[in-house]
């Protein structure tokens, strides 16, 4: 048996931790053959790859990053993509494929699956924003860099008397927002599920600053004022729609100085939240999402993708997993709105 190994999208803390466990347990309990494929989809689009020895995974647990690298390279934008994957793995003699991505690397192992190519699929993402999974690991390291940044934060503004801006990553949902504010005791949290009231969080600052206490507010990349985009400048939207890193903190740390005649700062985290080594937790979750990986493939079970349910890895539809994104419920945001002002 010979089993592709690759990773997609978004790199993330926790990726060389699957890659491991995938090669040692395939290497030692099942005797197969381990192919770790280059860049995402590049690699079976194209071949690029190389045979991954038990040496080859040597010491990369407490990695981030990705020894096979990553791209978000989609066959099904490319002009005969998905022939050309089965071409390369028929050539090379692949079995089976462990797909580790997000949303869209997994949509596109779904649609693979549909054409007779056996794949399993292994959630990642910092967001956490992938539906059928409790949590996907990257997400806790995540977590942990922006709410350390918020305890640094603190005292440099407490120290000033301004207020900071704190914008973290979440392009289409909150949940890095949300935990990093509530570990770091913002004094509110914007999120890309809820349009935010500038007035509301003019009202949090000046409140804070009665009490000479320093405001932090915390803002997912994605999150838009009421009114949408048009308040910011157009032109500071990408192709998905959503306002580019570093758009929407820069914005309202402005709004917020004009509106309270404090000063007010920006501190974008942008990618050091996706760089270096994960937790213990992610590393533990990715360790054993590869571990279970390895057990589908085993038992045959394609177009499946593991997953976290409470404390056990079960394994669900792939269809299932990528067909809506996991945002944050009202009563989650409603938890944290206590701490606001
Ligand atoms: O999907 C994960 C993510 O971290 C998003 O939160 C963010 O918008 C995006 O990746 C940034 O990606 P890139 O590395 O392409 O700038």
């Amino acid at each position: 048996m010979r089993v592709g190994v690759l990773t997609g999208g978004g790199d993330c803390p926790g990726l060389n931790a699957v890659i491991r466990a995938v090669t040692r347990k395939g290497i030692e309990m099942h005797g197969w053959d381990i192919f770790g494929f280059r860049d995402g989809w590049r690699g079976p689009l194209t071949g690029a790859g190389k045979p991954l020895e038990r040496d080859d995974v040597e010491g990369i647990l407490t990695r981030g990053g990705t020894i096979l690298g990553s791209s978000r390279t989609n066959p099904y934008k490319e002009e005969g993509g998905p022939d050309k994957i089965k071409a390369v793995l028929a050539d090379k003699g692949i079995d089976a494929l462990i797909a580790i991505g997000g949303e869209d690397t997994l949509g596109v192992a779904n649609r693979l699956t549909d054409e007779g190519i056996n794949v399993v699929g292994v959630p990642k993402t910092i967001d956490n924003d992938l539906g059928a999974t409790d949590y996907t690991f990257g997400f806790d390291t995540a977590v942990h860099i922006a709410t350390e940044a918020i305890d640094r934060l603190h005292t440099t503004a407490e120290s000033h008397h301004r207020a900071l801006v704190v914008e973290v990553m979440g392009r289409h949902a909150g949940w890095i927002a949300l935990h990093s504010g509530l570990a770091g005791g913002a004094s509110g949290i914007l999120v890309p599920e809820r349009p935010f009231s500038v007035d509301k969080v003019v009202e949090w600052v000046s409140r804070r600053f009665e009490r000479e206490y320093a405001p932090i507010i915390v803002v997912a990349e994605g999150a838009l004022p009421e009114g949408g985009a048009e308040v910011l400048q157009s032109g500071e939207q990408d192709a998905f729609g959503h306002v580019r890193l570093g758009g929407v903190g820069t914005w309202l740390a402005e709004e917020i100085a004009s509106r309270t005649g404090k000063e007010s700062r920006a501190v974008v985290l942008g990618h050091t939240q996706r760089g270096g080594t994960p937790t213990a937790y992610d590393r533990v979750l990715a360790t054993r999402f590869g571990l279970h990986a390895v057990d589908a493939v085993a038992d045959g079970d394609f177009g499946v993708m593991v997953a976290l349910r409470g404390t056990d890895i079960v394994r669900a539809k792939l269809a299932e997993a990528t067909a809506e994104l996991k945002t944050v419920p009202a009563e989650r945001y409603a938890e944290a709105e206590v701490f606001f002002g």
